[in-house]
């Protein structure tokens, strides 16, 4: 048997569906008993891809920012295992959601891998280039992220990339619950 291949890659308008689905389906297991299950179950892949096929649509014409210092937006990424697209993260300056501004300015906005591909290295290869592009496309020596305190494969995850938490927390309210999140941050 070959080792698996992973790539990661830039989002087209095609990926919109495959993206939509990995998001919700870590987000149903991953949060699984921390996120009400109401909420999860309410996760609407369907719109969720409509919302990226637009936004890649415009950003294959043309139409999106570039990234770079100023930019506002986020650039999402998405990885492939043997071909599959299992798994999304995107970056970009940081959002500010609370808690006191860290040295660091930007941001890993999010970091979604479908369950079957938990524990493949997938996560790891975003990260990694999520980290890469941040250092390169990006003023700021440092970036932050948020995560929810019980989210503790997450959490390990993060860790052994190197991150750590500075401290902050906010509660944010998801599906009706207040949720706790840590933020978490790493030299570049
Ligand atoms: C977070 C995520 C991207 C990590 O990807 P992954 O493939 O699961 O990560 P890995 O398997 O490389 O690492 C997870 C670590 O947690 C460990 N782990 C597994 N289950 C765990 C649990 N219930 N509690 C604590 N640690 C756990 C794993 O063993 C591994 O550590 P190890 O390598 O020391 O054994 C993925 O799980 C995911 O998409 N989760 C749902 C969405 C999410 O939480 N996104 C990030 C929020 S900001």
């Amino acid at each position: 048997m070959t080792d698996p291949t992973i790539r990661v890659r830039s989002p087209v308008p095609g990926d919109a569906t495959a993206m939509a689905h990995v998001h919700v389906l870590a987000w149903r297991v991953g949060y699984r008993g921390i996120v009400p299950a109401a909420h999860l179950a309410s996760l609407d892949p369907v719109a969720r891809a409509e919302a990226w096929q637009e936004l890649l649509a415009r950003a294959e014409a043309g139409d999106g920012q570039p990234v770079g210092p100023g930019t506002s937006i986020s650039i999402p990424v998405v990885a492939d295992l043997d071909g599959r697209l299992v798994g999304i993260a995107s970056y970009g300056p940081y959002r500010s959601a609370g808690g006191t501004k860290p040295a660091a300015l930007s941001e890993l906005w999010m970091l979604n891998v479908h369950p079957e591909a938990w524990g493949t290295g997938v996560a790891r290869a975003l990260i990694d280039h999520v980290e890469e592009r941040l250092r390169v496309d990006r003023p700021e020596p440092t970036a932050a992220l948020w995560v929810l305190e019980r989210n503790a494969r997450g959490r390990r995850f993060y860790e052994k990339a190197g991150w750590a938490p500075d401290g902050a927390t906010i509660t944010e309210t998801i599906g009706g619950a207040d949720l706790v999140e840590v933020r978490y941050v790493k030299q570049l």
